[in-house]
């Protein structure tokens, strides 16, 4: 996948979960240079897409079990949508759906990853599904309202690690201060991605040119989501700390990054 290292980089940086929107509709060229994106995003893997759709994301939710939360109206949401067939369909999901956001927030837009089961029944949108597919995840998309945002990021400031686990706790093999720069930074970037109730299922393991991302314990599907979340951070970050390679599906761990040098 094409990935914009500097742009992503940043959005890595100022990105939170909003729940909150203003009324005011996207600018057309936000929501065009948006598409634009995601028509790129959905041919990297055949078993996951995302779509946007000009509702507000209190029209799906009550469809949605398992989400929490109190969102206002938003102006958009896009839906993360897979296949019921094909091998690292949930880990490419977050994988896809966090350059998805990334973007977004690039492009000045909130998001928040809602991750939960779509039940069609309860729902009177129509998303087009094809048969073999299901909505698993959603994020609203609009200009966020939060007036703590402002205090939240400097909070972040003060406390550069966020509410973040430390990176020694997520590396159960050690974490050694001499390994090279990239992988470091890779490690923090990860340490950033976004999850469910913030738990950070992820594990970081680093050897051989090799940085393995794996979860906690049984890897359940929103858990392979979330490594596929800290798999796309780990990539923008070793990429931003000068190395170059690409990332794998499988092999040791749920995702691998793996260097060139
Ligand atoms: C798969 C997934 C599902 C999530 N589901 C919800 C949700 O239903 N409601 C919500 O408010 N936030 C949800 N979140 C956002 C997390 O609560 C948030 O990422 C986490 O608390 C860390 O905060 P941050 O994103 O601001 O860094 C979800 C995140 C992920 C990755």
């Amino acid at each position: 996948m094409n990935i914009p290292v500097k742009k992503w980089y940043e959005a890595v940086q100022t990105r939170y979960s909003q729940q909150k929107y203003m009324s005011k509709e996207i600018k057309e060229f936000t929501r065009k240079s948006l598409e634009k994106k995601l028509g790129e995003l959905n041919d990297v893997y055949p078993e996951v897409r995302i779509e946007v759709f000009n509702k507000s994301i209190k029209e799906i939710l009550p469809a949605l079990k398992g989400k929490y939360g109190n969102f206002t109206e938003s102006p958009a949401f896009m839906a993360f949508i897979i296949k019921d067939k094909g091998e690292h369909r949930w880990t490419k999901m977050g994988y896809i759906g966090e350059a998805a956001i990334l973007e977004a927030t690039a492009l000045g837009l909130g998001t928040c990853w809602v991750g939960a089961r779509y039940i069609e029944d309860r729902s009177d949108l129509n998303l087009n599904l094809m048969s073999g597919e299901h909505l698993v995840a959603v994020s609203p998309l609009g200009y966020s309202s939060e007036n703590y945002s402002l205090t939240r990021h400097f909070v972040s400031k003060l406390f550069p690690h966020r509410d973040r686990k430390d990176v020694k706790e997520l590396c159960p093999d050690g974490y050694n201060s001499d390994w090279p720069g990239w992988v470091k930074n890779a490690i923090k970037m990860g340490s950033f991605a976004p999850s469910r109730l913030n738990r950070q299922p992820w594990r970081f393991y680093y050897g051989e040119g090799k940085l393995v991302v794996d979860s906690v314990g049984e890897p359940s599907a929103y858990k392979r989501l979330e490594c596929g979340i800290a798999l796309l951070h780990v990539e923008i970050g070793a990429l931003d700390g000068g190395t170059t390679g690409e990332v794998e599906f499988g092999g040791l761990g749920l995702g691998t990054f793996i260097s060139e040098e």
